[in-house]
C-alpha cells in the first residue's frame, strides 16, 4: 500500500473481529522492528508478542487488576478482542552499551543523553508495527502500561529487569469501536492547528 493511501486509514482501533490473523502476517508486522531506526545503531527495541490464549488472558488480568482497571463495561471490548499482544519494550544498557564504544565516545567519555533514546527508539517501533499492521489489512491500537501492570506482566511473563515496558500494542482484524471513538482524545479533542505543530524556517 502507497503510504498516502495508508497514513489516513491510521487510527487507534480499540476492538477486533473474532478473526484470527494469520501468522505470517503478524511476524511481518512484528518484523518491522528489525528495520526501526535506533541511536547508533543500538537496536535496544525489544517486543513481547503474545497470540496464545492463556497469554492473552494473563495480559488482560494484569491490566484489570492494574491501577487503571479493566475497560468501562458498557463498551467494545479491546484487550479482550485483540487476538496479537505486542509488548513494546526497552533496553536502555544497549544504549550505554553501544556510546561506550570507541566510536561513540565523547572525549573519552559516554554522551551525555539529550533525551533517553531509548523512549525515542521504542516510539519508532511501535509506529512501524501500527503502520505494518495497516498494510496487512489489519488494524492496530496502543495502550499505556500504569507501574503496577508493568510489574504485573514482568512476572507473568518473565521479563527481565533490564528490560523496561514502554506500551502495549493490540492487533487484529478492526471491528467498529464507536463507543471508544466517542471517549476517546481522537473525538473528544480538537487536532491542533498544522501552524502549531509545524512550523517553518524560524519558530
Ligand atoms: C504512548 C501512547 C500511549 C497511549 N495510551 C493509550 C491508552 O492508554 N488508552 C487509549 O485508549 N489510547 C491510548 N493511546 C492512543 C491515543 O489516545 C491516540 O493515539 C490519540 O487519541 C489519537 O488518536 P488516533 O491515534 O486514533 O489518531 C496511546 C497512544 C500512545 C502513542
Amino acid at each position: 500500500m502507497e503510504f498516502r493511501e495508508l497514513l489516513p486509514r491510521r487510527r487507534m482501533v480499540r476492538h477486533y473481529a473474532a478473526q484470527p490473523v494469520p501468522r505470517e502476517s503478524i511476524e511481518r508486522v512484528v518484523g518491522t522492528v528489525r528495520r526501526a531506526p535506533s541511536a547508533g545503531y543500538s537496536q535496544g527495541q525489544r517486543l513481547l508478542v503474545v497470540t496464545d490464549e492463556r497469554g492473552r488472558a494473563e495480559v488482560v488480568r494484569c491490566f484489570e487488576e492494574g491501577s487503571w482497571g479493566g475497560a468501562p463495561e458498557d463498551i467494545e471490548p479491546w484487550l479482550e478482542s485483540a487476538p496479537v499482544h505486542v509488548l513494546v519494550c526497552t533496553r536502555e544498557g544497549d544504549y550505554h552499551d553501544r556510546y561506550r564504544m570507541p566510536d561513540k565516545l565523547d572525549a573519552g567519555e559516554e554522551i551525555e543523553w539529550p533525551v533517553p533514546y531509548w523512549f525515542v527508539d521504542a516510539g519508532a517501533a511501535l509506529m512501524m508495527i501500527l503502520l505494518a499492521a495497516i498494510d496487512e489489512g489489519l488494524a492496530a491500537g496502543v495502550s499505556g502500561v500504569p507501574r503496577d501492570t508493568a510489574d504485573a506482566l514482568r512476572a507473568a511473563f518473565g521479563i527481565p529487569d533490564d528490560v523496561e515496558i514502554v506500551a502495549l500494542v493490540t492487533v487484529g482484524v478492526g471491528a467498529p469501536d464507536p463507543g471508544w471513538s466517542a471517549i476517546t482524545s481522537r473525538r473528544t479533542q480538537p487536532r491542533r492547528p498544522e501552524g502549531e505543530s509545524v512550523r517553518w524556517e524560524r519558530w
